[in-house]
């Protein structure tokens, strides 16, 4: 302790010795991936990557112009695969697998786990999200950190916060009401904080309630740090930055990529005006020393290899096939699964052998493996027991009469009919959102097909997020494999044969129509800004209240084998730990301080090894503000052989009752009747049991959630407590200007011209296995991007007085521009005269 003081308090008087100009360029990024040393200090560099699902390491100095492909790393399945195992000692070790992978290849900080609420079945990069739900989320995300900084590498969750969609992501403002925010969008990052205490948390690129996360004193300071307790870095997301001092000022730590001196200026000029304080400056740079400080010194479990050989990679395979396997969801079966041995089976679909198994962007990695269903099934049952037909092309989802005919055909003739199918690569991506909620229309029309002339089909999906499927109740079985990671085609091979269970539930819900969600009305929005109308109302939250059911509800999974539950036991602890004696009367009463933990005994029946979830859910009976019918507060999962029987335990923590009160700005526990519900999902309910929870508080707020909760303007403002925010008129231009918004100028069309070729080209040399169709509509994302960003990304080779430049040229500010032009002129002057007079002297 006395040492962690005196190093602290060293290293304090050390950073304040240190020029201010030295410490104001420490707080942005030396390169695409480190930030800067500083030998004064002891402060080596420090390393990052993507993330999340797989280490997605470049070199460290490679530029945004020059991105080479990473080197290979294990590609596990992604969060929506992870999640629905609901198996969080299972996400330890692919944590702990991960930072194993991470030190092998020289990675300080790994930048993941993502956890942002998945707000509706069309966000671009819901693959790369838990949960609908933030306690899943959260819990995920902190077994996943625990698990990566157990081999003394820095976690970083992101996108802090309420990053729910792509469109217009560096500009677009989400507003949200307070009750919401908390309860919805920051729980899940609470929990994260609150339990795994992550080394580092990254800033989204969005607004929230009209300021941008990268400069929200409230949220990077006083609720992360003041309310949370997160003692750690935070990074600004790839380009993220606005105003850069009011960035340090609010807890922004680290800007990220590094863009040379860019807004350095900006910063010393706030420290020296007093709009940022000077002691916000030597805090980040502590924080930043701190940090390097731990990836160097923490303690390695030691239980783990951290050499990258071989037999590392194979393990982590083999640990990927486990986890593919785990969240492998069987949404429907009428007996057909497991496939019988000896069984004669027609595998249908392109997937089988180009198969989808990780989503697009910063997260893509390049596998040290990859396995293929028609491969891992034949290896399974016998090369003679599989015929296969493509049918459809991977990329595209189309089909041909000649390709559907012959899948038909094959399908008639043989006893079981496996048709892979689901989202081609273009569909999902980071950077955009889904336009088309169901799978390509061509895939729809061969399941069909197939499912008229073969009784006995099995349809597999592969993609990362809901979808619409009209189709569903044709097939025999209906198998979600999501994108399962370099060894998802492994395990689906063995969950289809029976080798292994799917172990996975839904952890978001799939609507029968996305237009029955209410967050479509807003979704993506305006889109430079998308109001939050729905307010609770997100998934499960929306299907249970409005009676609105889901084609495959949250928490949804079947198994192979099957399962009986005993008789829930609540019982009641008090803050030290001890148990309270139930009252005499048999009333479970619960006060404000006490815990519930709520056990039940699952016995496996069946005659298959099997894991079932527990899934707790509360019900508040008369709760003092408008909720959810049902939320869920905890979860476990069992593994079960046949004939045998465990207690599961989920203990629910003081959230479960209460609600956020926004007039005290606090949780307050709303006292009443709660029905605590044991559920196999969000409308399987096992068991009722009825608590009385008591609390000395009372919650004040009148307006935290609208009864009936109406979408219209009225109900909104009533909600936000304040106006709904107008977004900012296209002109006159500024630096959060977007190219789009230029397309109506002459420049438009110029840097059309200019900038597309250059982004195709940086993209094919990032992502060298994506198609060219796939590029372009990705090259598109950069249309949507303030101007600031291009100063933010290209190493300073812009710098904002570039951007300022054509702003005022394009606003028509003639006499800044001469002015601009003027100084400009006279710099090139002076530089010139300097060089002449600096030869003149050597000579
Ligand atoms: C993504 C982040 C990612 C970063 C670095 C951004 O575009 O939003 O999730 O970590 O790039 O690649």
């Amino acid at each position: 302790m006395a040492d962690s003081i005196d190093h602290d308090e060293t290293m304090v008087r050390a950073i304040a010795d240190l020029p201010i100009e030295r410490r104001v360029a420490l707080v942005s990024g030396a390169n695409m991936w480190e930030s800067k040393e500083a030998p004064q200090l002891g402060l080596g560099r420090v390393r990052v990557s993507d993330g999340p699902h797989g280490l997605r390491a470049q070199p460290a100095d490679s530029h945004a112009s020059s991105q080479k492909p990473p080197a290979p790393a294990t590609c596990f399945p992604t969060a929506v695969t992870l999640a629905s195992s609901w198996d969080l000692s299972l996400v330890t070790q692919i944590g702990r697998a991960l930072g194993e992978e991470c030190r092998a290849q020289g990675v300080g900080v790994l930048l993941g786990p993502g956890l942002n609420i998945k707000r509706h079945p069309g966000g671009g990069r819901n693959f790369e999200y838990f949960s609908e739900d933030p306690v899943v989320s959260g819990l995920m995300a902190a077994a996943m950190v625990e698990g990566i900084q157990s081999q003394g590498v820095g976690a970083c969750l992101k996108h802090f916060a309420a990053n729910n969609h792509e469109t217009y992501r560096n500009v677009a403002n989400a507003v949200i009401d307070e009750r919401t925010l908390r309860e919805l969008y920051l729980r899940g990052f609470e929990i994260a904080v609150t339990r795994s205490r992550p080394w580092t948390v990254m800033c989204s690129y969005n607004q929230l309630n009209d300021t941008y996360c990268s400069e929200d004193r409230r949220l990077l300071t006083d609720i992360l740090r003041g309310e949370w307790g997160f003692d750690g870095l935070v990074m600004s997301d790839w380009g993220a930055t606005n105003d850069r001092a009011l960035g340090v000022s609010a807890g922004l730590d680290l800007q990220m990529p590094g863009c040379g001196t860019a807004f350095d200026g900006e910063i010393l000029a706030a420290i020296a005006t007093g709009r940022c304080p000077e002691s916000a400056l030597n805090e980040s740079v502590r924080r930043l020393c701190e940090l390097d400080h731990k990836i160097r010194t923490a303690a390695v479990d030691d239980t783990s290899h951290t050499e990258a050989t071989g037999d590392m990679y194979d393990r982590h395979h083999e640990l990927a096939v486990s986890a593919a396997a785990a969240g492998c969801v069987l949404l429907a079966n009428n007996g057909i699964l497991p496939v019988e041995p000896n069984t004669r089976i027609a595998l249908i679909g392109a997937f089988a052998e180009t198969p989808r198994y990780q989503g697009a962007g910063s997260s893509q990695v390049t596998p040290t493996r990859l396995t293929h269903l028609r491969e891992a099934l034949t290896d399974l049952v016998g090369v003679e027991q599989v015929s296969y037909e493509p049918a459809y092309n991977a990329e595209t989802g189309d089909t041909s009469p000649q390709g559907v005919a012959r899948a038909t055909n094959l399908a008639s003739h043989h006893e079981v009919a496996i048709v892979v199918v689901g989202l081609p690569a273009i569909y999902e991506s980071e950077g955009f959102d889904r336009d088309k909620l169901g799978i390509p229309e061509p895939m729809v029309k061969l399941v069909e097909a197939i499912c008229a002339i073969q009784p006995n089909t099995v349809v597999v999906l592969m993609n990362g997020a809901p979808v619409e499927a009209p189709w569903a109740d044709q097939p025999a079985a209906l198998v979600e494999a999501y994108l399962g990671g370099q060894a998802g085609a492994s395990a689906l091979a063995s969950v289809l044969t029976g080798a292994a269970e799917p172990g996975g539930r839904l952890a978001e819900s799939f609507p029968v129509f996305t237009t029955d969600v209410p967050s479509n009305d807003n979704f993506p929005g305006q889109p430079r800004q998308t109001e939050y109308r729905e307010n609770l109302f997100v998934g499960y939250r929306f299907h249970e209240t409005a009676g609105v059911p889901a084609r495959f509800p949250f928490g949804h999974g079947l198994s192979y084998t099957s399962f009986s539950w005993g008789a829930a036991c609540l019982a009641i602890h008090n803050a030290s730990g001890a148990a309270i004696p139930e009252s005499p009367d048999g009333k479970l009463v619960v006060e404000e301080d006490e815990t519930v933990a709520v056990s039940v005994e699952v016995f496996n029946t069946g005659t298959r090894p099997g894991s079932e979830v527990v899934q707790i859910y509360v019900e508040a009976a008369s709760p003092t503000l408008p909720r959810p019918t049902r939320e869920l507060a905890g979860f476990a999962k069992v593994h079960l052989l046949p004939d045998s029987s465990h207690v599961v335990e989920v203990v629910l923590d003081d959230r479960a009752f209460q609600v956020f009160d926004v007039d005290s700005n606090a949780w307050v526990t709303d006292a009443g009747v709660y029905r605590v519900v044991i559920a196999r999902s969000s409308v399987d309910v096992v068991e009722r049991v009825d608590i009385e929870v008591r609390s000395s508080r009372k919650v004040a707020s009148a307006n935290g959630g609208v009864a009936n909760w109406r979408p219209d303007d009225e109900s909104f403002r009533e909600l936000l407590g304040r106006p709904i925010p107008v977004p900012a008129p296209v002109r006159p231009f500024h630096r959060n200007t977007t190219i789009t918004d230029l397309e109506s100028t002459w420049l438009g069309p110029i840097l059309r011209r200019v900038v597309l070729p250059r982004i195709r080209t940086e993209l094919t040399g990032m992502f060298p296995e994506s198609k060219p169709d796939f590029v372009d509509r990705f090259a598109l994302v950069a249309f949507e991007a303030p101007l600031r960003v291009v100063v933010a990304t290209l190493e300073g080779k812009v710098r904002l007085s570039h951007i300022d430049g054509v702003i005022e040229l394009m606003n028509h500010q003639w006499s800044a521009v001469h002015r601009r032009l003027r100084a400009g002129l006279a710099a090139t002057a002076r530089r010139k005269f300097a060089g002449i007079a600096q030869r003149v002297r050597r000579q």
